[in-house]
């Protein structure tokens, strides 16, 4: 297999950081992208070597996004892969969600991902085509309690996902949604209470939250060309469960 080169952003913590283990462990090279510059640096300290390029970006930055997608295009290494996982969450209920805490959650889940797509998607195909793997949620598929904001952005991110497969088809661009369900990471560390995780294991029909390792696993298939070649505009549910099930007792 020739070298490659994988963008991912939030790579410095949760799914995107084990995804970067993953495909550093593939032998990808990796652009790590992250707003948190010092989670970075960290990230660089325990992953020495030349195959991790980190790279501080806030994703809601279109200078800052530009700026990458000129280094991609003219970078050694072909890009073939970008993984958008950069992403923040709210629990606040429908009533009490205001326009501000909508339009952030938009800015950065929905804008910052089509931006940043929208940036590298010439740089794939210059490079003969590639795979955009955008890293939704359940909560942009089901009504979940308290995710008013969080699960209208992620539901259009599926949708956007659904149009830009179609659209760019015919540049052998490949683009797909990864769904998690509850998975253990600082996120969820910060916004479920004792009563949520309860709740979750009560839910999910394997009884546990997910690890970032088993969504890395899901992502790479779908990044990977050869394996997922014949894959695009689809949603891949890895939830435990969650969203396939009904009545559980
Ligand atoms: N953990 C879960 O249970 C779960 C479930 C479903 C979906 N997801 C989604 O998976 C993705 C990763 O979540 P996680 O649990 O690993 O979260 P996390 O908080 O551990 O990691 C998110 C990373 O994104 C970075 N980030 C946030 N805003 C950014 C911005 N504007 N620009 C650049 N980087 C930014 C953060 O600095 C952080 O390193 C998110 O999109 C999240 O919505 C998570």
């Amino acid at each position: 297999m020739s070298a490659r080169s994988i963008a991912i952003t939030g790579a410095a913590s949760g799914i995107g950081r084990a995804a970067t283990l993953l495909h550093l462990a593939r032998g990808w090279h990796v652009f790590a992208l992250d707003r948190d510059a010092a989670a970075l640096d960290a990230l660089v300290a325990a992953l020495p070597g030349e195959a991790l390029d980190a790279v501080p970006l806030d994703v809601t930055d279109q200078a800052g996004i530009d700026a990458f997608a000129t280094r991609a295009a003219g970078a050694p290494v072909p890009l073939r892969a970008l993984v958008n996982s950069a992403g923040i969450a709210s629990a606040a209920r429908f009533r009490e969600t205001t326009p501000e805490l909508m339009r952030r959650l938009y800015e950065v889940n929905v804008v910052g991902a089509f931006a940043l797509s929208k940036a590298l998607a010439p740089v794939l195909e210059a490079n003969g085509g590639g795979s955009i793997v955008q890293i939704a949620s359940v909560s942009g598929i089901k009504g979940n309690l308290g995710r008013a904001a969080y699960g209208a952005s992620k539901g259009a991110l599926i949708t956007l996902a659904k149009v830009m497969a179609v659209e760019l088809a015919p540049d052998a661009i490949r683009v797909n949604v990864v769904a998690p369900g509850p998975i253990e990471t600082p996120m969820v560390a910060q916004h479920h209470s004792a009563e949520q995780r309860a709740e979750w294991h009560r839910t999910v029909p394997l009884r546990r939250y997910g690890t970032p390792e088993e969504i890395a696993e899901a992502i790479a298939f779908l990044c990977d060309d050869e394996r997922a070649s014949y894959v695009t505009g689809q949603v891949l549910s890895v939830d435990g469960g969650f969203t396939a099930a009904g009545l559980m007792a």
